[in-house]
């Protein structure tokens, strides 16, 4: 069996189990206001690769958490990321009409909608950490994961992120500032499903905490620096969403400011480094094992 066949079910079975939980969580469409929850659930359950609740149940799995503990977080991270990819897309933004092989929010219900609808993803996801009742723990961690979403979605974490990047369009940055984009803008999120589950293993100790973490940082700037890549040699059909944009709104990016041979290897690199922190641990580490590869190695 390659490493292709044992990832595929993995991914399939977390995908399903998240999407289901999102299901629960999303206010029917036939609710008020009809046409924000529409448009909520058209922006969340439309065939993500659920990445980050992927990567909260792989780190749970590593550290003994049953994935029915993790479906809250895990939750609560991809309605965060859903949110961020509505206002990504804004005109405003990077303007795209393409997103997950659909018309984009605004396209497909108008920009004041989809505003909105990125609002109420966010404080929604905020919603489900308070509530999630399979989240077994204390009223203390609980409040640690929402201050670890918080952390990782706003000023200083992905919201800040979002604002280097429109900072850097048209002008020259160097590649420690580019790093640093790339950090806050996918690196926080990633970062957070992993920590989200750590939160959930009281009996984690320093060390898998310290590796885990490790892990996550370098899987996180190699997510946005394959999604850089991704733009320049992946098709638009497969990616779901319009290939070419950032050189056509001059982005700053990995290929474009080290080329993009330099930037395969550093994904490569960041890939190795990824796995290196997994060492200590066993099998059950597998399925992080394997989401890094797939994470250099998508095609979408
Ligand atoms: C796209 O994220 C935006 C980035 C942060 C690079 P994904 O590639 O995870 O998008 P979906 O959720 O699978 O559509
Ligand atoms: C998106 O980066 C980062 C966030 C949504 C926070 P991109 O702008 O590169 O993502 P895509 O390429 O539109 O998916
Ligand atoms: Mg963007
Ligand atoms: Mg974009
Ligand atoms: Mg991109």
């Amino acid at each position: 069996m390659t490493a292709e066949d044992t990832l595929k079910p993995y991914l399939q079975s977390c995908q399903k189990r998240v999407e289901q939980a999102l299901e629960k969580w999303l206010p029917a469409r036939n609710i008020q206001p009809t046409t924000l929850h529409e448009a909520m659930r058209y922006s969340t359950l439309n065939g993500g690769k659920r990445v980050r609740p992927v990567l909260v149940y792989a780190a749970g799995q590593a550290l003994n958490v049953p994935p029915e503990t993790l479906d809250g977080p895990a939750c609560a991270v991809e309605l965060m990321h859903a949110y961020s990819l509505v206002h990504d897309d804004l005109p405003a933004m990077d303007n795209d009409d393409l997103r997950r092989g659909k018309p984009t929010c605004h396209k497909a219900y108008g920009e004041a909608t989809a505003i909105l609808t990125g609002d109420a993803l966010q404080t929604l996801a905020f919603k489900v950490l308070c509530l999630a009742s399979t989240l077994d723990c204390t009223a203390e961690t609980r409040l640690e994961m929402i201050e670890t979403l918080v952390l990782a979605s706003g000023s200083r974490g992905m919201a800040g992120g979002q604002a280097m990047d429109l900072d850097a369009v048209g002008r020259q940055i160097d590649l420690t500032q580019l790093e640093n984009m790339h950090i806050h803008k996918t690196g926080a999120l990633i970062r957070a499903s992993v920590k989200l589950a750590m939160l959930a293993a009281p009996t984690a100790d320093k060390n898998q905490i310290r590796n885990l973490d490790h892990y996550a940082k370098c899987i996180g700037l190699a997510f946005q620096v394959q999604d850089d890549i991704l733009d320049i040699e992946g098709n638009t059909e497969a990616l779901g969403k319009t290939q070419g944009k950032d050189q056509a709104q001059d982005k700053s990016t990995y290929p474009s400011l080290m080329g993009l041979e330099a930037a395969r290897e550093m994904a490569q690199h960041l890939h190795h480094e990824a796995l290196r922190s997994l060492d200590s641990l066993d099998v059950q580490a597998d399925p992080l094992r394997w989401l890094a590869d797939y994470i250099v190695r998508r095609s979408h």
